[in-house]
């Protein structure tokens, strides 16, 4: 009786020593302590959806009771949020973390992304600037460094900061130029268009200066529609040039049989005056420009240049294209120091359109550079200088 008692104690002290291990068991290897990580001061722009797990990096042995509520983002500012977690004790637990709602609006700058002045000539670099916040106007400021007195390309910045802090920056850029050249009315009453009296550099490389308003380049008078010459500038038909042509006509008469004649030399700053002006009535004046020089641009008023004729090929027109003398001239008359001024396909370069009745002397040394075996280089090109009107 006393053996069984005992046998039947051992049973229940067995027992309650296997649920002890149990639940040891199942507290140590089971029952861990929630771990958390909670994001702090979480910055929002307003109205923007946010739900409690946003607000917790990570979680371990705990699950978030609130996780799918959403954060209250409708007004600027900060706002407690409570995270409530279950850990495996089951037990809540509260944490508090920051939200800070922000304006999400950023201010939009309205502006041009390109600003030109001249040399010295200060400009309001914010005139017709402006920024807005939704509906709100924000100050514009602009940031970098610029100088009117110095030429070049500035990069700056536009920036427009709102009461919440939002900032927007926008690039722009200022272009201070060379001084253009001022209209200068003489005497007479003519506006001028010559270069003011310096030296430059062309973009490729040749020096050349400006003096009484007369351009030369690497020791070459040039005019075109970038270069011109005072309008009292009058030298005549150059007696070196009118003989020069001479030499090569007897060449060519002699040769060919040809009766090459100038019937176009020097033109006066009025007698071009005259001709564009009658020429932009009948034609209009973007028509003439590619056909006649403005006053103070044509070539013929310094002297230099001329215009040929053979009867019967026909005469300052394109019917003298292709004609035994056009030919003739734009084979030969390099070796006597002329140059086809106006080459075929180098409108873009020359100002003007193709003129095989229009020779300039430039010498036999560049002459025979620009006539290029047959393929003629323009003056322009040559020399990297541009023909175009600034007005
Ligand atoms: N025909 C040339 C371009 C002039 O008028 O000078
Ligand atoms: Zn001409």
């Amino acid at each position: 009786m006393r053996k069984k008692k005992s046998k039947k104690n051992k049973l229940i002290f067995l027992i309650i020593l296997l649920i002890i291990m149990g639940l040891l068991v199942y507290f140590f290897a089971f029952k861990k302590d929630a771990k958390i990580e909670i994001r702090e001061n979480v910055t929002i722009n307003q109205n923007k959806k946010i739900t409690i797990k946003d607000l917790v990096r990570s979680i371990e042995n705990a699950t978030i009771v609130n996780g799918n509520e959403e954060v209250d983002t409708s007004k600027i500012g900060n706002i407690n949020v409570k995270i409530i977690i279950k850990d495996n004790y089951n037990k809540d637990k509260e944490y508090n973390t920051k939200v800070i709602v922000v304006d999400g609006d950023v201010p939009v700058i309205n502006f041009k992304n390109k600003l030109t002045t001249e040399l010295g000539v200060k400009i309001d670099l914010l005139d017709g600037v402006s920024a807005k916040d939704g509906d709100d106007d924000v100050k514009v400021s602009v940031e970098g460094e610029y100088d009117f007195n110095k030429s070049g390309e500035y990069k700056l910045y536009y920036i427009a900061k709102d009461d919440d802090g939002n900032v927007t920056k926008e690039e722009f850029t200022l272009i201070v130029g060379e001084k253009k050249q001022e209209q200068k009315n003489n005497s007479t009453g003519v506006v001028e268009h010559t270069k003011e009296d310096g030296e430059f550099t062309t973009s490729k490389g040749f020096k050349g200066y400006t003096k009484n308003g007369i351009t030369y380049i690497d020791g070459f008078l040039v005019v075109n529609k970038t270069y011109a010459l005072p309008s009292t500038y009058a030298p005549g038909l150059n007696s070196d040039v009118e003989s020069k042509a001479k030499v090569m006509f007897d060449a060519a008469n002699k040769e060919e049989g040809f009766n090459i004649y100038i019937v176009s030399g020097f033109r006066s700053y009025d007698t071009q005056k005259r001709l564009y002006n009658n020429y932009a009535a009948r034609d209009g004046a973007s028509s003439a420009d590619v056909y006649s020089a403005r006053p103070g641009h044509s070539e013929h008023q310094s002297g230099l240049a001329f215009d040929v004729c053979h009867n019967g090929y026909g005469c300052i027109n394109s019917t003298f294209d292709n004609t035994p003398p056009a030919k003739w001239l734009a084979k030969n008359a390099y070796k006597y120091g002329f140059i086809l001024r106006f080459p075929k396909n180098k409108t873009n370069e020359t100002g003007y359109q193709y003129e095989s009745w229009h020779f300039r002397y430039v010498g036999v040394e560049l002459a025979t550079k620009l006539y290029n075996d047959g393929n003629w280089i323009s003056l322009e090109d040559y020399f990297g200088i541009t023909s175009e009107y600034d007005y």
